[in-house]
């Protein structure tokens, strides 16, 4: 259909009613959100990408050089918010909007006008974080976990990372109700759930946990903005409060929340792995329970981030105890991800690499967890660049690393074009080898006892931050190369054969106990 020009001179395009942007506010269809997602992400991973390099830049050398020690510490808070609540996180509802109704063959998600209010939501509580750098006061340099009594002291700049994280966790809700729902009651015929893809599995479990730990996040934030503006001592002493308190209510969300980053990926990576190694996922069965005991167990141990509170020992022990059980149900993962490749004929195409890349780097994470988790060592490495090493580990070669694993899989499926296998395996290893030339070096750091969170530094700790600089600003610039190969193959990319990975794909080799093709669902019953 003709454009029309109307009287400011702006062409219109009238192509079926909704063109260019009015389809991608009103949009209800899954695919289009599961993309607002994944780009929402993308810009978001590049935010917080900008501060962690402001960040790295100031810690290049001892002394103050760039940032004075305020700003330094919005960056810190504010790199840390929108990286887990902007980029991690709708990174994986987006892969839950594009993969679920077609991996158990619904139309769309359950609630679909929902689904375009819980996207909607983000770009508002994005841009109140951003804003809030531009206060009065500046952004909350509290640190991403907001403790009390910091944030009754923060200007008004506060107030809107509060109103974000309530508009955060509303979206999250929401996402997690049409998740649920979806999978609870619109699988095709025959698709029980001991038959559904696993990464179906992850996000059904993993949206029962964001359903249980967003109140209560939204409930510690919300203690704070009445004890900041209506006269409450929820967390302060002088008024019959208690400032642990609000550590208490913040980690019952922030462990959770963990695993509400880690399980998608766990998912993620129980799709490719099996795919690349032609073979069905080893333990289905035994993956499912693992991902619940994980999740069951991650609502008993909240604590082992507060060792040093001053808490009885009785209640240390408990917490270290049972934080080390989950090594148990984690291990079971990683032995099954291990057996699935076993004797498989393996091919290592990019979300492979991302995968196994994925394997090795978030069990080391997993494994300075369970070094954190030991109360008389957490005592002398809590706060310092241990931790910070311990949870890029988890959060950016764990969670990260499984993204691009499933954007690299199902980019061909998504696009209907292929990407530049050359350029992604560059991706693949310029990201590997900066993240640990970033990140391997922050456990010499803490081991040696340099604190987190602070701008300026003994001269002992020059060299190895130098180092970890060096590999942020190579990593950084690698991510670069990852959107020019999107760029690249949505513009020019050769066209996706129906089975880009040599005669497997997502869904052939995850269905237990007998495979169903993929096509079977790929076109939705009703509702085009
Ligand atoms: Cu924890």
């Amino acid at each position: 259909m003709s454009a029309v020009i109307d009287t400011h001179g702006h062409a219109h395009d009238h192509h079926g009613g909704y063109g260019g942007v009015m389809r991608w506010i009103t949009t209800t269809n899954h695919k289009d959100i599961g993309t607002l997602y994944l780009w929402f992400s993308f810009i978001m991973f590049m935010v917080g990408g900008v501060m962690a390099l402001a960040i790295r830049l100031e810690l290049f050398s001892p002394g103050i050089q760039f940032f004075n020690p305020d700003l330094f510490n919005q960056f810190t808070t504010m790199h840390g918010l929108i990286m887990v609540f902007g980029a991690i996180m709708p990174a994986f509802v987006g892969f839950a909007n594009w993969q679920i109704p077609m991996m158990i063959g619904a139309p769309d998600m359950a609630f679909a006008r929902l689904n375009n209010w819980s996207f909607w939501l983000l770009p508002f509580a994005a841009s109140l974080l951003v804003i809030s750098f531009f206060t009065p006061g500046g952004a909350p340099g509290v640190g991403w976990t907001l403790y009390a009594p910091l944030t009754v002291q923060m200007g008004v700049g506060m107030d809107l990372t509060i109103f974000a994280v309530h508009l955060l966790g509303m979206s999250s809700i929401l996402g997690s109700i049409n998740i649920i729902t979806t999978i609870l009651n619109m699988r095709a015929p025959g698709m029980n759930l001991m038959r559904m893809p696993l990464f179906c599995w992850t996000w059904l479990i993993t949206a029962y946990l964001l359903v249980a730990a967003m109140p209560v996040l939204a409930g510690a934030v919300t203690m704070s903005l009445t004890d900041r503006h209506f006269g409450t001592s929820f967390f302060n002493a002088a008024g019959g409060g208690d400032p642990v308190l609000y550590q208490h209510i913040f980690w019952f969300f922030g462990h959770p929340e963990v695993y509400i980053i880690a399980l998608p990926a766990f998912g993620v990576v129980s799709q490719v792995i099996p795919a690349f190694s032609r073979k069905p996922l080893f333990g289905y069965a035994s993956m499912v329970y693992a991902t619940s005991a994980i999740a069951i167990l991650s609502f008993i141990v909240w604590a082992h981030h507060m060792y040093t509170v001053g808490m009885p020992v009785q209640g240390q022990l408990f917490f270290m105890y049972a934080t080390t059980l989950i090594a148990i149900p984690t291990g079971v993962k990683v032995f099954n991800w291990v057996a699935t490749m076993w004797q498989g004929s393996l091919t290592f195409e990019t979300p492979m690499l991302f995968a196994i890349g994925f394997l090795f780097l978030f069990t080391l994470g997993g494994f300075t967890g369970l070094v954190l988790s030991l109360v008389p060592i957490d005592i002398q490495l809590h706060d310092t660049y241990y931790v910070v090493a311990h949870f890029h580990y988890v959060m950016v070669a764990g969670a990260l690393f499984a993204a691009f694993a499933g954007i690299y899989f199902w980019l061909p499926k998504w696009t209907g074009r292929m990407y530049d296998e050359t350029l992604g395996k560059w991706h693949f290893w310029l990201t590997m080898i900066f993240f640990n030339i970033t990140f391997f070096v922050q456990h010499f750091l803490g081991l040696a006892g340099m604190p987190r969170r602070i701008p300026d530094y003994p001269l002992m700790f020059e060299s190895w931050n130098k180092v970890s600089s060096i590999g942020a600003f190579g990593f950084g610039l690698a991510q670069l190369l990852f959107l020019y190969v999107v760029l690249k193959a949505i513009r020019s990319g050769a066209k996706a054969p129906e089975r880009p990975w040599e005669g497997a794909d997502s869904l052939e080799w995850t269905h237990l106990p007998t495979p169903v093709p993929y096509h079977t669902f790929e076109t939705p019953p009703v509702l085009k």
